[in-house]
């Protein structure tokens, strides 16, 4: 879908959003949503902060499980996605803070794989993602699922790419700051989710988002997998679809 600005585009995700949530509510159950950091994602989680507040939107029924963290980012660091998620959308809205589950980026390296297999675990005993909203590297990583990652990749740490860090260099203070590694959910859970939606705004995004949607499907770009899933939406800005 193609919205003529990104403020446009993250209302409709929003909505979207609101309307499984409610749905899942109406039916006395949860609503277990897959959530993302980074900017792409941030007009989005501002809207259905204005849906709380203004329509009464409740997150009591809401579940989230975030893609990823850096390791080894504390959960009060500023660039930590822990901080992010709280400071951009938990602290807002009526959600229960046990309820909303992100990769702990503090864990020592020997007790990451078993964090990663019941992080998985946990999505698992609860059906699955009802709802993945995504954004997208400029190397076309998923969460951190940075190029070379299988399909079937399960929850687990990896190095990120130097492209990713180079990205990140001005929110860290300089390359040397940024993270080597990180907790990424696997691309099998994202691929695993009822619904999906990658989000992507702006000309910079536009060559990586051509490639994803109209190229092949390969693991040297990780985002080409969703061409495979059976109920995703690309929700871009015009400056973004422009070469499509
Ligand atoms: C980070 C995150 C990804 C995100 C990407 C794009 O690497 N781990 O999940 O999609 O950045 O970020 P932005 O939305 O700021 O362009």
């Amino acid at each position: 879908a193609i919205y003529g600005s990104a403020d446009a585009a993250s209302r409709a995700v929003a909505e979207e959003m609101a309307r499984i949530i409610r749905q899942k509510q109406s039916e006395g159950r949860p609503a277990v949503l897959g959530l993302a950091t980074g900017s792409s994602p941030k007009k989005v989680y501002a809207e259905l902060i204005r849906m709380h507040r203004q329509e009464g939107l409740s997150f009591r029924n809401v579940i989230t499980f975030n893609l990823d963290e850096y390791h080894s980012l504390g959960p009060d660091a500023l660039q930590s996605y822990h901080r992010f998620m709280r400071e951009q959308l938990f602290d807002h809205i009526d959600i229960d803070p046990a309820k909303c589950h992100i990769p702990d980026g503090t864990l020592p390296f020997q007790e990451v794989h078993h964090f990663c297999q019941q992080y998985e675990q946990h999505i698992n005993d609860l059906g699955g993602l009802d709802f993945q909203l995504l954004g997208i590297g400029r190397n076309g990583h998923i969460g951190f699922n940075e190029p070379g990652s299988h399909v079937n990749s399960r929850t687990r740490l990896i190095t990120l790419d130097q492209t990713t860090r180079n990205d990140a260099a001005t929110e860290f203070g300089g390359l040397a700051n940024v993270p080597r590694k990180a907790i990424t959910l696997g691309v099998r859970v994202i691929m695993q989710a009822k619904r999906v939606v990658l989000l992507a705004w702006g000309e910079h995004k536009a060559a990586i988002v051509k490639q994803a949607v109209e190229g092949p499907v390969t693991e040297t770009l990780p985002a080409s997998y969703l061409q495979g899933h059976p109920n995703v939406q690309f929700v871009l800005d015009e400056s973004c679809a422009a070469s499509l």
